[in-house]
């Protein structure tokens, strides 16, 4: 059983009643779910959220640890967490994927959420469709 890490980070958990017309009204349990039922044979989800930067940090220091991909929506720390930047950057250096994922489009958005610390060293990112950009996240790095 191989084990794919999806990280969340700050206001993520009040997905559901956190302005539902930008994110929508599911919940993490319901993307827990979804991508359980979509995950392949042999694949096991461990899908986490945290408001707490260090928390954040040290889950990809596990995923480095334990050679886990991760998917990771680092919200608000998106854009201005060089930390986390950093934490994450240790994964890919690793040569494990790391894709980072946002259910809106950022750039649709104000101005301060188009600028994204992480992605010049994700493996790839995923923005602007809901939880399917989770979904096809998890196919990407979870392909044969
Ligand atoms: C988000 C976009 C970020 O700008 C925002 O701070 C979030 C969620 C998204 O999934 O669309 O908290 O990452």
């Amino acid at each position: 059983m191989s084990t794919v890490l999806v990280l969340n980070g700050p206001n993520l958990g009040r997905l559901g009643s956190r302005e539902p017309d930008v994110y929508g009204s599911a919940n993490l349990d319901d993307l827990r779910a979804l991508l359980v039922t979509c995950a392949r044979d042999g694949v096991s989800i461990d899908l986490r959220q945290t408001d707490d930067e260090a928390e954040l940090i040290h889950w990809l220091y596990e995923a480095v640890d334990e050679r886990m991909p991760v998917i990771m929506n680092p919200a608000a720390f998106t854009h201005y967490s060089y930390a986390l930047r950093d934490a994450a950057a240790l994964v890919t250096k690793a040569g494990l994927a790391l894709i980072e994922v946002h259910i809106s489009n950022p750039h649709a958005r104000e101005t301060f959420r188009h600028t994204s610390v992480v992605s010049a060293i994700a493996t790839g990112v995923i923005a602007g469709l809901g939880f399917d950009s989770y979904r096809l996240a998890l196919d990407f790095v979870t392909a044969p």
